[in-house]
């Protein structure tokens, strides 16, 4: 396992030529030495073609939750491929895994959020969720809610209703996008936006931007609002306590359904099973994705509460829309025992009482670093920001180097973390120790002051 049957210098060769790499500059990629090939994983550790051990602090992209080299989901996933490795869902069919695994779902979610359409990446979860309100209000007789209102730095996926969805300004410049019906408001970033404001106030503040976005579009106009319920890919910003609540009500209010996009959140990241329920949000939908699965196979998840179920089912008629793999029973064989060792393994409990609250006190350790400027998080969720003034909170510039020159230290040093502009995100498999949170502890130490030799010359 994890052997080469080519070189590494043949893999590099062949992967030049012949491999086009998502988020990557490939032209870049090349100059600089080409890729790292990575051979294989164990526990929190993957280890590359040099052999070299790597301790994995962002679970892949956020997504192995179990670690990695678990043999029972290798297992499951065996066993359903001998048994049945594939049949559709579409027409009045159904197979047990996919349907097992809908209602171990269900038990996990908040109350009334309980029908659930599956997918297999985030992407086309969130791309369903677009079809399917859309088609709800005209169910209502409401045809012009139709404008999703999201937020910038928001992350919802690559597809271009998904990447309209989102705000992250070079992926629009890909595209042309956003599409036409798609607005933003400024995400609850108190740490770069909140001044001198306490994070509660600030907290309502940001929320209100949501509600004043409503009334420009006008109310008859907007069909919903879309949000992690705290943002990940953007840098990791934790909405002050007051924020959901408020998002809560401008919904209800101004009758714009809510979409919780837990595809980073769900199963346990933050120490409860889903972000919704950290922070009491009341969403109409919920996307599900990565962890699912603990990544070992793709597959993602549109969860409806009572109000789109309702409609959907009762005035719908055919919903002319799904996907091959929708519900693929390997996959799902592979979702229902992630969800059986999370839960057997008492995995989001530790995430919340021990591993959690360690992995935060540890990185708060940090706070006086000359670096850095705010470390946040919750659970395994975290990030570490740097700054060129601590006093001010200004950005190095050009933003964005900073990040890197720390990541590429750690990297260097055996830890991988990701840097978003110059945060550094920690979201490692759910299953971490303490002594391998202090190994990560003690290589972004080394990290940071090296970093910030490089950054003082
Ligand atoms: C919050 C969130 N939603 C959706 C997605 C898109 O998921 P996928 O890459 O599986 O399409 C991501 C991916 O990182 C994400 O972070």
């Amino acid at each position: 396992m994890g052997q080469l049957t080519l070189s590494v210098d043949e893999l590099r060769a062949l992967d030049k030529r012949h491999h086009f790499h998502p988020f990557t500059d490939n032209k870049a990629l090349w100059e600089e030495g080409g890729t790292r090939v990575i051979t294989r994983g164990e526990g929190v550790y993957i280890y590359d073609a040099e052999g070299n051990r790597i301790l994995d602090a962002f679970a892949g992209l956020w997504c192995v939750a179990l670690g990695y080299g678990r043999k029972e989901l290798a297992e499951v996933a065996y066993q359903q491929m001998l048994e049945l490795p594939f049949y559709n869902t579409f027409f009045k069919c159904t197979t047990p895994r996919v349907t097992e695994l809908a209602g171990a779902i269900a038990e996990l979610t908040p109350p009334g959020l309980d029908r659930i359409f599956f997918a297999t990446s985030g992407s086309e979860a969130n791309e369903t969720i677009v079809k399917a309100v859309r088609h709800f209000w005209n169910l209502h007789g409401k045809p012009n809610k139709k404008t999703f209102i999201g937020r910038t730095y928001g992350y919802h996926g690559s597809t271009m209703v998904t990447t309209s969805l989102g705000g992250m300004a070079e992926m629009h410049e890909h595209g042309d996008l956003p599409l036409p019906g798609f607005a933003h408001i400024s995400s609850p970033y108190w740490y770069r936006f909140g001044g001198d404001m306490d994070p509660k106030d600030y907290g309502v503040v940001a929320a209100r931007e949501l509600e004043k976005k409503i009334q420009e579009l006008g109310p008859d106009n907007v069909a919903a609002f879309i949000g992690e319920p705290l943002m990940g890919a953007g840098g990791v910003m934790l909405p002050p306590e007051t924020y959901w609540p408020e998002i809560n009500r401008i919904c209800k209010q101004y009758d714009v359904l809510l979409i919780a996009d837990e595809v980073v959140c769900g199963f346990g990241r933050t120490g409860e099973w889903f972000g919704t329920q950290l922070y009491g949000i009341e969403p109409d939908v919920m996307t599900l994705g990565k962890q699912i699965t603990s990544a070992y196979l793709p597959l993602s998840a549109v969860v409806m509460g009572p109000r789109m179920r309702e409609t959907m089912h009762e005035k719908g008629g055919e919903f002319r829309h799904g996907f091959t793999y929708s519900g693929h029973p390997v996959s799902c064989a592979v979702a229902l025992e992630t969800i059986r060792i999370l839960k057997d393994e008492k995995i989001v409990e530790r995430v919340k009482t021990d591993t959690g609250p360690y992995l935060q006190k540890r990185l708060r350790e940090f706070a006086d670093h000359p670096l850095v400027g705010e470390v946040r998080g919750v659970g395994l969720v975290a990030a570490v920001e740097l700054v060129a003034d601590k006093k001010t909170r200004q950005p190095f510039r050009p933003e964005g180097n900073a990040g890197i020159t720390l990541r590429d230290h750690c990297l260097k040093n055996g830890l991988i973390l990701r840097a978003t502009r110059d945060s550094m995100l920690f979201s490692p498999p759910l299953t971490i120790t303490r002594d391998e949170i202090d190994e990560v502890i003690a290589i972004t130490k080394k990290g940071l002051d090296l970093a910030a030799k490089d950054l003082k010359s």
